[in-house]
């Protein structure tokens, strides 16, 4: 079963009141070796996988700083996907022989496993604990507070320009936020916009990758890909690239026991990817009860790494 009956009503109602497939439910079942090769694909290509991946790893020692006396981390890693986007942290920590556990949380099963697999095979047999749940569904602040044991801290990470793929970016955030303690750090990583660099961006959501990855559900549930037009487009108001099919006839979809029609012309948004300046990024978290210990973005202005931790008291 892909979808839990929760999850089968969760996309029925965004079809149908939104005009929406959640981009979250792509990622599950087969859907994550889809994901893993556009991961893999942007980390080859010098996609925003690999920019963010160099960035770190250029300033994994800053990042590390408050660390600089603890013998024990939990890295949590949210939203892992296959868990490369981790490996600057976790070779930073091993060559300071800081002891740590690799800690995936996710909403796709799949890619969980994936991402213990690879730290696993590429740091040797470290301890992994992965837990399966959705951002959007509360805070999990039971997960977090019961990983840290003696004198362990908790560093989690936010990789891969996912908080753009949220509508509700404050609602997500804000789950992190009531999850952590006053003493745990996060490390967030997007991609800013750059408008002279729209059109370099946006052959990263078209191709066959993306059409592959994003109709997933698409045909699960009845909608063949020749029978709809997939766009991809930048929209200014909203800074945001919007992927997106429209329907060349009517369609019937069929999700759990439910079957609906789908008409012609119709749209349906596949997935957006907000892009960031400094100042909202930065705005964004301090709105949610973030302060911003530490902020770098790649040379040429296109990725931001930022580091925060929750205010203690918000006035
Ligand atoms: C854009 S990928 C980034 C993966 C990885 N961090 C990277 O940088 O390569 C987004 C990841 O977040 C997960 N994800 C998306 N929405 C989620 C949600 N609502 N709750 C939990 N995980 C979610 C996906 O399954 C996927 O692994």
């Amino acid at each position: 079963m892909l979808l839990t009956k929760k999850q089968e009503f969760e996309l029925i109602t965004a079809i149908k009141g939104r005009g929406e497939i959640p981009l979250k439910f792509q990622y599950l079942g087969e859907g994550s070796k889809n994901w893993d090769k556009i991961a893999k694909y942007r980390l080859k290509t010098g996609g925003i996988t690999a920019i963010e991946f160099n960035l770190l790893r250029k300033k994994i020692k800053l990042f590390l700083d408050p660390y600089s006396n603890i013998k024990k981390i939990n890295v949590i890693d949210l939203g892992c996907g296959n868990g490369i986007a981790s490996y600057p942290v976790l070779e930073e920590l091993q060559r300071r022989k800081i002891k740590f556990k690799y800690i995936p949380i996710d909403i796709s099963k799949e890619l969980l496993n994936m991402a213990v697999k690879n730290v696993k095979a590429k740091f040797g047999n470290v301890e992994c604990k992965a837990f399966q749940l959705d951002f959007e569904s509360g805070n999990f602040s039971d997960v977090i507070y019961e990983l840290k044991e003696g004198d362990s801290v908790n560093l989690l990470l936010f990789l891969g320009s996912t908080l753009g793929n949220f509508s509700d970016r404050n609602r997500i955030l804000t789950n992190f936020r009531d999850s952590m303690s006053s003493d745990d750090y996060l490390i967030i990583g997007v991609e800013l916009t750059n408008l002279y660099k729209i059109h370099k961006i946006l052959p990263y959501y078209r191709g066959k990758l993306t059409e592959d990855f994003l109709y997933f559900i698409p045909e699960k549930i009845g909608i063949k890909r020749k029978d709809t037009i997939f766009d991809v487009g930048w929209n200014e108001s909203k800074k945001q690239i919007e992927a997106r099919m429209i329907l060349r006839k009517d369609i019937e979809v069929k999700i759990g026991s439910e079957k609906f029609i789908l008409e012609k012309g119709e749209q349906i948004l596949l997935g957006i990817s907000v892009k960031f300046t400094e100042e909202t990024l930065t705005k964004l978290l301090s709105d949610v009860g973030f302060r911003t210990e530490l902020l770098t973005t790649s040379e040429d202005r296109g990725y931001i790494l930022s580091m925060v931790q929750p205010t203690r008291y918000s006035i």
